[in-house]
């Protein structure tokens, strides 16, 4: 890397919480934070899965006067978050514990920015400098990750589709990160093996993408490579049988190494993945798991050596195209379908899609810059 002279950030906040059964003494966690009257905020289905009652038993077997707000969108939309600060309003809560995947997660920093200020989100938009209209003292937010993906536990930004605007809006502060991330392997058993396998992929995606991201950042590298690594051994076990605890921790770590990883940035799968999730209803981790080997095989000329790595913990020889084949053989591995056309999604709908994945920030950071069409070319080879 050539030397510049500028100045670059490297920060690793949060405190985490790591071990089997842990989510149960979550009240040790809240009361070190001061909070009296917490609001548990998730969503049906993890409720239906028997995983909030025991959080709220734990919590009020402690002392402290807790509540649930379960009306969390698969994405979470605005009118959610209204509905759960008017929760948080009514309850007179003073902190927030999200406890799902990443949307009742992103929904507890929304709820907590929404309790603070009564701006619009397009107004918040981190695209239009948003995040200098958020206070800084937000409620404390414990984290509370039911499944091994997104990692939004670890992260500064939530996404909300916007009512006036369709569109999936983030919404990004330092101080929206939460204060605590419990990280309980227990919470995952439940989880089905089809999404295990593409929550899975999202977290190695992550990894990947930001150990090729351009820029400095020699911390987020090494959590890069050791994320993969762990994926590599793990995602096979937990898929296989999902009751393996110590596999289920294992990939607990991944997920959150991964989001810690990419404050250094994405690449061009993310740009490529999101128009498949908003356009065709395609999982987020699958449709990163659709297009990543092509994506592999576009940066190879531009940065062999650190594919070559990447190939080498999946199990692949260091040579070109052995990572490409090294991550579709693990896709197929966890039983995860090859190409777009598996899916449902339409040859004539590529170019729509390339359309609005060039104006997805994430291929900034590629580190092979990405014209419109060499996008849609990756959208065809992964066709
Ligand atoms: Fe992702």
């Amino acid at each position: 890397m050539e030397y510049s002279r500028g100045m670059t950030i490297w920060s690793f906040p949060t405190r985490i919480v790591y071990g089997a059964g842990l989510a149960l003494n979550l009240a040790d966690e809240a009361t070190r934070l001061a909070m009296k009257r917490p609001l548990v905020v998730t969503d049906p289905g993890v409720a239906k899965a028997g995983l909030l009652d025991p959080v709220l038993d734990s919590l009020t077997s402690a002392g402290l006067d807790c509540a649930a707000f379960d009306g969390v969108d698969g994405n979470p939309v605005e009118a959610n978050i209204a509905d759960g600060a008017a929760a948080y309003a009514s309850h007179g809560a003073d902190g927030i514990v999200g406890l799902g995947g990443g949307s009742p997660l992103d929904a507890a920093k929304l709820i907590a920015v929404r309790s603070v200020t009564d701006r619009s989100f397009e107004e918040l938009d981190d695209a239009a400098g948003g995040s200098e209209h958020i206070p800084a003292d937000l409620p404390p937010v414990i984290a509370v990750p039911t499944t091994s993906g997104t990692g939004s536990e670890v992260g500064r930004a939530a996404v909300v589709t916007v009512a006036s605007t369709g569109r999936k809006t983030v919404i990004f502060a330092p101080q929206m990160l939460p204060q605590v991330a419990i990280l309980d392997p227990e919470l995952c058993v439940s989880m089905p093996a089809r999404v295990t396998a593409a929550t899975g992929f999202d977290a190695l995606t992550h990894c990947v993408e930001a150990y090729w991201a351009k820029g400095d950042h020699p911390m987020a590298d090494a959590i890069a490579l050791e994320g993969i690594r762990t994926v590599a051994t793990n995602l096979p076990k937990v898929v296989a049988d999902g009751s393996n605890i110590a596999a289920r921790g294992m990939m607990m770590k991944a997920a959150m190494m991964g989001a810690v990883a990419f404050q250094k940035g994405l690449g061009a799968c993310h740009s490529l993945a999101h128009p498949l999730s908003s356009d065709c209803g395609v999982h987020h981790g699958l449709a990163n798991a659709l297009c990543l080997p092509a994506v592999t095989a576009f940066n190879e000329s531009a940065i062999l050596e650190r594919v070559l790595h990447v190939s080498l913990l999946l199990g692949g020889a260091a040579k070109p195209g052995a990572c490409v084949e090294a991550l579709r053989g693990l896709k197929q591995s966890i039983g995860l379908p090859a190409r777009l056309r598996d899916v449902g999604v339409k040859e004539d709908q590529l170019a729509a899609l390339a359309d609005k994945a060039i104006d997805d920030a994430c291929h900034q950071d590629n580190p092979r810059t990405c014209s419109r069409d060499e996008l849609l070319g990756l959208y065809r080879a992964s066709y």
